[in-house]
């Protein structure tokens, strides 16, 4: 087992973390535990979690994703615990991907002002980088994460094998933050990722931990996003538009695939207007192309999403806010560019030709 130690709480990767997350409960004395899952985490890997350890919990099952990342979804959850009785000696484990920690993570918060928390994630994506760092929240009016607050859970548990039963979409969605913790901090990681041919669990298991040691680096210096970590948002500005939209049409994207587009634009961004040279805007197209194909913008959707990335939490003065790298491995925050060169980058990626 790995223990990553961060200044509130601990995350414990490995098979082997049942013990010492049995002894966490021992220790805790909770009054009672509610294990959250969605329709798809109840099936695949409830099941697995309890033939490792033996719990009486109740369980709140809620549909599956990001639509549901919402108020009456929360208000669900919260009439759940009140139903079970929920004090503030209580414990929620958040047992499935990002929808369900940042939405778990969100409803313990406030309820009864604050329960604690546990995050299970099941997801590539959530066990490389969305059950750490402490941002909780929901979906409001079409507007992603535009609900919610900062709160650390009691401890995260990283089980590798949970992701034998995630579909290769939801795998691959996984990889566009890994991708993004080489492009934006780590030039010899990046080489190490850029390898990658198959997409598989067994592959992928070994990015979780380099992943997580950038994500505990960023989150620990700047814990509420005053400047280092909004590095994180490398790709964001542009793929959050891109997904908020494609939620609403009937092709959605999941986050990852909506990231990796993102990428591709903000590198284009990174190259026309800052330093980023033509070699490596070039290699990153490439492998992202090559696992991600590429899923077409909608036509005419070019000013409903500077609408969108007007909205984005980043923004300042009216400006819309992007981190943009210098050099791969390099990124630099706080850059902002015009609607024309917005469009320019939405342009470039639409004249790509699928690999
Ligand atoms: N808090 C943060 O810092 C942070 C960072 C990045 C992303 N996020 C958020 O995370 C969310 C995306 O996370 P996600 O991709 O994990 O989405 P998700 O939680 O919707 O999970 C994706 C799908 O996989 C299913 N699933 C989960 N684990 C499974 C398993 N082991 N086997 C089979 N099916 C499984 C889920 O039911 C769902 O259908 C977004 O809402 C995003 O905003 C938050
Ligand atoms: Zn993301």
């Amino acid at each position: 087992m790995n223990i990553i130690t961060l200044k509130d709480y601990r995350i414990f990767v490995g098979e082997d973390i049942w013990t010492e997350f049995a002894y966490l409960l021992e220790q805790r004395k909770y009054s009672r535990i509610l294990i959250l899952v969605d329709e798809n985490t109840g099936r695949d890997c409830l099941p697995l979690f309890r033939a490792n350890i033996n719990l009486n919990a109740h369980i709140i099952e809620i549909p599956a994703g990001e639509p549901h990342k919402n108020i009456k979804t929360s208000q669900a959850i919260w009439q759940a615990m009140m139903e079970h009785e929920t004090d503030r000696r209580s414990l929620l484990i958040n047992l499935g991907g990002g929808v369900i920690g940042d939405m778990g993570g969100f409803c313990a918060s406030t309820f009864k002002r604050g329960i604690d928390f546990i995050q299970f994630p099941t997801t590539l994506l959530s066990q490389v980088d969305a059950s750490v760092g402490g941002k909780l929240g929901i979906d409001f009016n079409h507007i992603k994460n535009s609900i919610g607050l900062f709160a650390n859970p009691q401890a995260v548990f990283i089980y590798p094998p949970f992701l034998d039963s995630l579909p290769y979409r939801e795998l691959r969605s996984g990889f566009a933050e890994i991708i993004k913790h080489g492009l934006i901090l780590d030039e010899k990681y990046w080489s190490a990722i850029s390898q990658a041919e198959e997409l598989n669990p067994q592959d992928l298991t070994r990015f979780i931990l380099p992943s997580l040691s950038i994500k505990k680096h960023v989150v620990e210096e700047d814990p509420y996003e005053k400047g280092l970590r909004k590095v994180l948002n490398f790709g964001h500005t542009i793929g959050h538009a891109v997904e908020s939209y494609a939620l609403e049409t009937d092709t959605p994207l999941l986050h990852g695939e909506a990231i990796a587009i993102g990428m591709i634009c903000e590198a284009w961004l990174s190259y026309k207007f800052f330093v980023l040279k033509q070699s490596e805007l070039k290699s990153i197209t490439d492998f992202i192309l090559k696992i991600y194909g590429k899923p077409a913008l909608h036509p005419g959707s070019f000013d409903q999403l500077i609408a969108l990335m007007r909205q984005d939490k980043k923004n300042e003065h009216e400006q819309i806010n992007f981190t943009l790298l210098k050099s791969i491995g390099n990124a630099v925050v706080n850059q902002t560019c015009g609607v024309d060169g917005i469009i320019g980058s939405l342009g470039y990626y639409e004249g790509l030709q699928a690999k």
